[in-house]
């Protein structure tokens, strides 16, 4: 019997819980030992590790979030704390873990691969950020979020005619945001990775406005810009209401859409049947609507 850990780590995302289902589902039939590592590295070196044996678990499954639980630990870089861990994972005869999360915590399975313990990354991020993926987990649904929060917006905009700057998620990367403003039909975006001028976006406006826009949404990726002040600044130059939304953690929770349920149990399935397979080190993927799998770099 084969014994492999699962944590879940970095932001939460809607799905999460579908690829831990996937794992024990497919673990039950190749007939391995799943422990859940409960908040992901933190949890690892605080030993938090539990054989999951209870499929139980398995009702919870149509939520959002992780139900392993996570953090942000970045002090699982450090040599003692990297040892202890692997010394809990060694008490359990664990010598492979499934790990999902986003660019920080795959740097985190990098440690491990170090010290000998077989790593499978999973993406699970809101973001999409992540490398050799063209989706990861959770980003439809937030996506999905987004722009039913925009269409939201967008009904006090046209009823008071004015213009909203909505700031999403995506940390430094814009492809939640420009999926966002395409969907939501948003005049204006924002990303981090287009050079933007400030003063050729309030001419922009301007022109719209002698065109007879009345009302307008600008989208923009989070940590560009400090949106009250940005906002002051537009405001100072276009004589209308200008309101901001920053939407938050709004866009990170909530139940997954089908997509990420479906592709989270894949991707989990896909994990353990690679792991019997005798895959180590590996990130999986979807190119094309093709699971794939690379290694670690
Ligand atoms: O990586 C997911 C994410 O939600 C990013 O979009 C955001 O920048 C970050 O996490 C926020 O992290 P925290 O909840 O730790 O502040």
């Amino acid at each position: 019997m084969k014994n492999i850990g699962i944590l879940t780590s970095g932001g939460d995302s809607p799905g999460m819980n579908y690829i831990i289902n996937g794992v024990l589902n497919a673990a039950f039939i190749y007939k391995f030992n799943i422990f859940g590592i409960f908040n992901g590295y933190k949890g690892l070196y605080e030993n938090k590790i539990i054989q999951i044996k209870n499929y139980k678990l398995l009702n919870l499954n149509n939520n959002g979030g992780t139900f392993l639980g996570s953090s942000r630990f970045k002090k699982f870089k450090n040599e003692n704390i990297i040892c202890k861990s692997i010394n809990n994972l060694k008490k359990k005869k664990i010598n492979s873990i499934i790990i999902i999360g986003g660019n920080g915590t795959y740097i985190g399975s990098k440690y491990l691969i170090k010290k000998k313990i077989s790593c499978i990354n999973l993406p699970g991020t809101i973001d999409n950020d992540i490398l050799y993926t063209d989706y990861s987990i959770g980003y439809f649904t937030a996506l999905n979020t987004i722009v039913e929060s925009i269409d939201n917006i967008r009904d006090t905009a046209y009823s008071h005619e004015c213009i909203f700057i909505i700031e999403v998620m995506g940390r430094n990367c814009g492809k939640l945001t420009i999926a966002a403003a395409i969907a939501g039909k948003c005049e204006f975006f924002i990303i981090p990775e287009i050079k933007f001028n400030i003063n050729n976006l309030i001419n922009e406006i301007k022109l719209k406005i002698l065109n007879g826009l009345k009302n307008a949404i600008i989208i923009i990726t989070e940590n560009i810009y400090n949106i009250q002040k940005f906002s002051k600044y537009i405001k100072k130059k276009i004589k209308k209401q200008i309101k901001t939304v920053i939407l938050g953690y709004i866009q990170r929770g909530g139940k997954p859409v089908v997509y990420d349920r479906i592709l989270g149990y894949s991707m989990g399935t896909y994990a353990i049947k690679l792991i019997y397979k005798g895959y180590k080190n590996i990130c999986i993927g979807i190119k094309n609507n093709k699971l794939i799998n690379y290694n670690i770099i």
